[in-house]
């Protein structure tokens, strides 16, 4: 990695690239954004990005492509089968992940669906260092259920552990031990563990969950999903792998696992997904499901100039600087909100940086959403748009009763390349000062509740009028400024 002093001493991340394409952003009024997230439904998901100035909700699909994805896009070989852009996709994947066969899909998702479709039944069991939103669905939809074998330290706000995305390998086998090894239908593990803060695992935990599954004939799932940020801590963070290149870990990662998936939303920095296997049984048991939901096997649902993108951008994701770049601009993110006393969760991850909305807005009952109200807030005070990562985005238990999260956070997603450290800055400014004026925000309640992922597309409403109470409180701190 390009290592770079400053003679100031100062710690700040340094782009390793230059912009050539640039998007016009507008910041509207405040009363405009009061407006907007009311006619959003007090849902980040539902505002118009026409009404956001910094889009931090997901880094899923909005990563700035490079200059060589682009151009790989023009030699895009249009066909329904057997185009050469799939060949050139599939040698890629078998390159840097050493499996014999790959099924393309539309996205992440379409992946779970399929995965799960080929391998949970009714009454299965599927460990996991974490669920992730949809993974959950599709493995409950196919009647099976989740069990979270996280290390207690995951769920820890504030910490210096290194690799808070481990499965604790005692649960582990407890959780086999319970169902029997017959009622597991694979051990799932996630890379940058998404829904507490995209938090690493390590390549030696890796290696003992493989131990555990071998010992049991069990079938070892990688999410790879945000494997280049999980690529980028084991290489910086894990003495071990500190002399191994970014290729030889990821090789050694994908040895361990059986299968692999990905969003290419967010790995290689396009739009697609797909599944990697050297198991053919299994390899062919998923393919019945790709011409059913996808598309054809050699395009699966994704457009080809995607696909040349993907290609490239997997490339890439074995470069330091590349994978670094998130990471980096997130830490200095996460540093400088924490020195301002605003909780954050640490220490900083993949993803995005994630505000603890559990002691942010501790006044706020988990039944009003604290992390739906605070993101509300954030957007009203800021135009910044993150997401809430918590009770809303759980299901309800199956009495209706709330499903209360471990963890109530805001995501602020950093997609790659995209912002610039002074729009960093003006995010930390802003953040800081609903941090000093949070005794203002209240809770959300329901208006439209959906069943299944709620928080994609459910209508909430404030508790009481405490929104226009924050407009009135900024515009005294703030005076004209937007
Ligand atoms: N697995 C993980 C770890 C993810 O983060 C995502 C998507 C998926 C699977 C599903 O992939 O979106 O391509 O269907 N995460 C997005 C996010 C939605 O915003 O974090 P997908």
């Amino acid at each position: 990695m390009t290592n770079i002093k400053f003679f100031s001493g100062e710690q700040i991340p340094l782009e390793m690239h230059k912009v050539r394409i640039v998007q016009k952003l507008t910041l509207p009024p405040i009363e405009r954004r009061l407006e907007a997230i009311t006619e959003a439904g007090n849902n980040t998901f539902l505002l118009k990005n026409r009404d956001v100035f910094l889009d931090m909700l997901t880094d899923s699909g909005t990563n700035a492509m490079s200059d060589r994805q682009q151009a790989a896009m023009l030699i895009a070989d249009d066909s329904y089968a057997g185009s050469e852009t799939f060949i050139r996709l599939e040698s890629r994947l078998k390159e840097l992940f050493g499996k014999k066969y790959f099924l393309p899909t539309h996205q992440g998702r379409a992946c779970e669906n399929i995965i799960s479709q080929a391998l949970v039944k009714p009454g299965s069991v599927v460990p996991m260092n974490y669920h992730f939103t949809t993974t959950q669905s599709h493995i409950n939809l196919n009647g099976g259920k989740v069990e979270e074998v996280i290390t207690d330290a995951a769920l820890e706000t504030t910490s210096d552990n290194p690799f808070k995305g481990n499965i604790d390998i005692d649960k582990l086998n407890g959780v086999i031990e319970t169902n029997g090894e017959d009622k597991i239908a694979f051990v799932r593990m996630e890379a940058g563990t998404n829904l507490i803060g995209g938090q690493p695992f390590s390549l030696e935990n890796l290696s003992q969950v493989r131990k555990v599954c071998d010992k049991y004939g069990l079938i070892l799932v990688l999410d790879a999903s945000l494997l280049a940020d999980n690529l980028y801590f084991i290489k910086t963070r894990e003495e071990k792998c500190k002399s191994m290149s970014i290729r030889e870990i990821t090789l050694k990662i994908a040895s361990l696992s059986d299968v692999i998936y990905f969003s290419g939303r967010k790995l290689g920095c396009a739009r697609g997904g797909g599944i990697c296997t050297s198991d053919k049984k299994l390899f062919e048991k998923m393919r019945e499901f790709i011409p059913l939901y996808e598309g054809f096997l050699t395009y699966g649902g994704m457009s080809v100039r995607e696909m040349e993108a993907m290609a490239v951008g997997l490339e890439e994701t074995m470069d330091e600087d590349m994978i670094s770049q998130g990471p980096k601009f997130i830490e200095f993110m996460t540093n400088e909100l924490a020195k301002k006393g605003v909780p954050v969760i640490t220490p900083a991850g993949g993803l995005g940086c994630h505000l603890n909305a559990m002691e942010f807005v501790n006044h706020i009952p988990q039944n009003e959403y604290p992390a739906g109200a605070l993101a509300v807030a954030l957007y009203i005070i800021s135009g910044i748009r993150g997401m809430e990562r918590g009770t809303l985005s759980e299901q309800r238990n199956p009495d209706g009763s709330e499903k209360l999260a471990n963890m109530e956070l805001v995501r602020l997603a950093m997609p790659r390349r995209v912002f610039t450290l002074s729009q960093v800055k003006f995010a930390v400014d802003r953040i800081t000062w609903l941090h000093e004026n949070r005794k203002t925000i209240e809770g959300l309640k329901f208006v439209e509740e959906p069943k299944i992922l709620r928080f994609f597309f459910g209508r909430l409403k404030p508790v009481s009028n405490w929104q226009e109470k924050l407009v009135k409180q900024f515009k005294k701190d703030f005076g004209d400024s937007l």
